[in-house]
């Protein structure tokens, strides 16, 4: 029987061959699956005379163990090459830099918030925070705003569904001055606050924008006048625009919480925008029915109060035309910021 030898022989051989693991399996069927060469060497054992079956058996059965160990020590060759050659794939090299390297940039709009709050804080005012989404009462009512007062209408608001626990409604801040009640009902004069924040209103254009930036500003005590908000806000504006020769006007002008109001204008004596004046803020003494809403006495107490637009000042200081670039998150744009 040395077919049985040569069978073997070429079963390794064939196995040694093959580089692919599915062809391995097919070619093992040749030798050991139902119609291969060795099984029908087994089938054959049945025509010899028993005491040859015996030892023929015997051989057999010993070349199906040879061909079985060359088959499973050809699979783990290929298992291992077929590993060596994913690994070498996927190689990583941990000696390269990493990737994350973009750093962002503070936004323009946040740039300007972060300069109004150094400024102002150096010259002693406290900075707050509050809702956007406020009541009735904080955004207008008490702001000497009553309900059906055509001076609502200069602000068109976003309502929001629902009402506060005094069942008014609720909307969000069309302004940043609901802080003055706020702040100015938890503080004791003399009080001295800016509130910087997030705002909205119903528009949108190259100059409006649903939701834009402002800062409040709320001086109160027992004789803070109109001078000192002269003085404390164009003493802002040549620190915020760093420039000294920056002129300021102020406009008489109307707002339901200050009496006199003004409009702050302001004039570049230098650069593209030079020679013009250029509206900023709106700004006022506090009207003595607003001050009684921050629970004082309009009798002893009396200051000023402003509201600025960030995106405003934003452009004024970086040139920018149009409002809207601050919202588009456009990097050729935000990258000239960092
Ligand atoms: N809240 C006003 C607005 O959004 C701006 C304003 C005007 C604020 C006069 C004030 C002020 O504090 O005194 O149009």
């Amino acid at each position: 029987m040395s077919d049985v030898d040569d069978i073997v022989t070429s079963a390794v051989e064939a196995f040694g061959r093959i580089a692919d693991p599915d062809e391995l399996e097919r070619v093992k069927a040749q030798f050991l699956g139902k119609a291969g060469s060795l099984t029908a060497m087994l089938k054959s054992l049945g025509k010899l005379a028993p005491e040859e079956r015996r030892e023929a058996g015997g051989r057999i059965n010993a070349a199906k163990d040879r061909i079985e160990a060359a088959l499973l020590q050809r699979r783990e060759v290929l298992a291992g090459a077929a590993l060596d050659a994913r690994l070498a794939e996927e190689a990583l090299d941990v000696t390269l830099p990493g990737r994350g390297q973009g750093l962002g940039g503070i936004h323009p709009v946040v740039r300007t918030w972060q300069r109004i709050e150094s400024i102002f804080g150096s010259i002693g005012f406290d900075i707050a925070d509050g809702p956007e989404i406020e009541t009735d009462w904080y955004n207008f009512t008490a702001l000497n705003n009553p309900e059906n007062h055509p001076a609502r209408s200069m602000q068109d608001t976003f309502y929001v569904e629902g009402a506060d626990t005094a069942g008014l409604p609720l909307l969000l801040r069309t302004h940043t001055s609901p802080m003055q009640v706020r702040y100015a009902c938890n503080h004791r004069p003399p009080i001295k606050v800016i509130a910087p924040g997030r705002t909205y209103r119903v528009d949108s254009d190259a100059t409006h924008s649903p939701m834009f930036h402002q800062v409040e500003g709320l001086w109160i005590d027992e004789n803070v006048s109109f001078a000192d908000l002269k003085g404390v806000y164009t003493d802002f504006l040549r620190r915020f625009f760093e420039t000294d020769e920056l002129q300021v006007r102020f406009r008489p002008s109307y707002f339901p919480f200050t009496e006199p109001s003004a409009e702050i204008d302001m004039m570049f004596a230098s650069g593209p925008q030079k020679g013009r004046w250029l509206e900023i803020s709106g700004a006022g003494q506090v009207h003595p029915t607003v001050v009684r809403n921050f629970g004082l006495d309009p009798e002893r107490y009396i200051g000023f109060a402003f509201g600025s637009g960030l995106e405003r000042l934003s452009m004024l200081r970086y040139g920018i035309d149009d409002l809207r670039l601050f919202f588009d998150g456009d990097l050729s744009f935000l990258k000239q910021f960092r």
